[in-house]
C-alpha cells in the first residue's frame, strides 16, 4: 500500500509555509494523506493541479457532508457552524456569495481608500503612544483591518475587544468543544445586531441585508448570522496576520525593504509576494470528491477528501522559479494565497488595499522599527489554522 503522509504539518518559520512540502511538491502533484481521525485522502502539492482542482464542480465545499474532511479536531467545529457561503455549493453558493457583492465590487473597496488612510495614520499614531518597544499586533496590525470590517458591515467597533478575542479564540481552539463558547458569544451578539439593524436602520451589509432580503424572506436568519459570521471574522483576522508578517518578512529582508522604500510604484507588487509568501490561509482549501475523478495520473474516488493548501502551491518552481527567494518585483499576482474558483476570496480588493497602505505607512512612519527580538524565536501558529503571530514586539 502507498505511504501516507500526516497533514496539516508544522511551520518552523513563522512567515513561510512548512519546508516539509517542498519535498512533496518535487516529488508529484497528489499524495495520499491519512488525517488526524485515521480518514484517508489527498494533498495537492503542485500549482497547475491545485488550481485545476479548485476549479472543478466534482470537489464539494458543503461542509455538512459526512465525508467532508476535517484536519484536526478543532476541525470538528466546522460542522456546527451556522451556514456561511463557503461551506456551499452551487447553486446556494452564488446566490447568497451574491448579496454580499454590493459592498465588495472593486469600485466599492476604492472609494474606501481615503478611510482607511485616516485609520492607518490614526493607528500609526497610536502605536507611537503606546512607545518603545510596543506590540505591533494590538496596536497596529488588528485594529486597522477590524475597523475597517465593522465599518463595512455596521458592527460598532466600540465592541472591538468583544469581537476580536471572541474570533482569535475561535480561530485558535484546540478542538470543537473549545469552539463552542466563542462561536455562540458571536453568533447572540450577531443576532441582537440584526434585531437593532431591524429597529433602527443604519449604514452597512448587516442592516442592508436585515432590511431587504431578510425582511422579504429570501434569506433565513440564520444563514444572514453566518455570513455575518464569516465575514466578521474572515475580514479581520487574516488582514491582520498578513500586516503582522509582512512586516517580519520585510524587516528579515532589508534589501527587499529597501527597494519597496525607494519606489512606492512597487508596494502592489510586493504585496503580491508577500501574499505568496506567507500564505497565511494555507489549509483553506479543503474539500470532497462528489465523482469519481482521475488526475495526473491519480484515480480520486468520491467521498475522499481533497486538501489543496495554497503554501506549496504558493512554493511550485514550476509557476514561480525559485520560489525560496523573497523578490518584490517577481511579478506573484496569480498566487493562490486568495485560493480560486467560485470560492476566491471575496474580500480580497478589500485586503489587497488595506496592505498596501498599513505596510508602507508602518515603514514611513517608523523608519528605525525593529523586532525586539530574533524572528528565529517567534513562534508559529498551530498547523490547522491561520498563520500568524499572538504579539510582535517591535521597537524603533
Ligand atoms: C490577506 C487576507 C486574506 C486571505 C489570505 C484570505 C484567504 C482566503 C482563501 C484562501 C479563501 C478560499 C477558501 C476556500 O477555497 O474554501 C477565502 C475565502 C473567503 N474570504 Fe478571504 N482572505 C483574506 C481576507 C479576507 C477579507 C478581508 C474578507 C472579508 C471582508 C474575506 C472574506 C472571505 C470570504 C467571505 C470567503 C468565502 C468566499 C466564498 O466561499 O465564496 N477574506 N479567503
Amino acid at each position: 500500500m502507498e505511504e501516507t503522509i500526516t497533514y496539516p504539518q508544522a511551520r518552523t518559520c513563522p512567515y513561510r509555509p512548512p519546508l516539509g512540502y517542498t519535498e512533496l511538491t518535487e516529488q508529484g502533484p497528489l499524495h495520499r494523506v491519512e488525517l488526524y481521525d485515521g480518514k484517508l485522502g489527498w494533498v495537492v502539492t503542485r500549482y497547475a493541479e491545485a488550481r485545476a482542482l479548485l476549479g472543478d464542480p466534482r470537489l464539494s465545499s458543503d461542509r455538512t457532508d459526512p465525508d467532508f474532511p476535517l484536519i484536526s479536531s478543532r476541525g470538528a467545529a466546522v460542522r456546527s457552524q451556522p451556514p456561511a457561503f463557503i461551506g456551499m455549493d452551487e447553486p446556494e453558493h452564488g446566490h447568497y456569495r451574491r448579496m454580499t457583492i454590493p459592498e465588495f465590487t472593486a469600485k466599492q473597496i476604492s472609494a474606501l481608500r481615503p478611510r482607511i488612510e485616516e485609520i492607518a495614520v490614526q493607528a500609526a499614531e497610536n502605536l507611537r503612544a503606546a512607545g518603545s518597544p510596543a506590540d505591533l499586533v494590538t496596536n497596529y496590525a488588528l485594529p486597522i483591518p477590524s475597523l475597517v470590517i465593522s465599518e463595512v458591515l455596521g458592527v460598532p467597533y466600540s465592541d472591538h475587544e468583544f469581537f476580536e478575542d471572541a474570533s482569535r479564540r475561535l480561530m485558535r481552539a484546540g478542538n470543537a468543544d473549545e469552539a463552542v463558547a466563542p462561536r455562540t458569544e458571536l453568533l447572540e451578539y450577531l443576532d441582537s445586531l440584526v434585531d437593532a439593524a431591524i429597529q433602527h436602520p443604519k449604514p452597512g451589509l448587516i442592516s442592508r441585508l436585515a432590511n431587504g432580503e431578510l425582511a422579504r424572506g429570501e434569506i433565513p436568519r440564520e444563514t444572514l448570522i453566518g455570513i455575518a459570521m464569516l465575514l466578521l471574522v474572515a475580514g479581520h483576522e487574516t488582514t491582520a496576520s498578513m500586516i503582522t508578517l509582512g512586516t517580519v518578512t520585510l524587516l528579515e529582508h532589508p534589501d527587499q525593504l529597501a527597494a519597496l522604500r525607494a519606489d512606492p510604484t512597487a508596494v502592489p507588487g510586493a504585496v503580491e509576494e508577500l501574499l505568496r509568501y506567507n500564505s497565511v490561509a494555507d489549509t483553506a482549501g479543503i474539500r470532497v470528491a462528489t465523482e469519481d475523478i482521475d488526475i495526473a495520473g491519480r484515480h480520486i474516488r468520491a467521498g475522499e477528501g481533497v486538501l489543496i493548501p495554497n503554501g506549496p502551491a504558493n512554493f511550485d518552481p514550476a509557476m514561480f522559479p525559485e520560489p525560496e527567494e523573497f523578490d518584490v518585483s517577481r511579478g506573484s499576482r496569480r498566487h493562490n494565497a486568495f485560493g480560486y474558483g467560485v470560492h476566491q476570496c471575496l474580500g480580497q480588493n478589500l485586503a489587497r488595499l488595506e496592505l498596501q497602505i498599513a505596510l508602507p505607512l508602518l515603514f514611513e512612519r517608523f523608519p528605525t522599527l525593529r523586532l525586539a527580538a530574533p524572528a528565529t524565536e517567534l513562534r508559529p501558529a498551530r498547523a490547522d489554522t491561520v498563520q500568524g503571530l499572538g504579539e510582535l514586539v517591535v521597537t524603533w
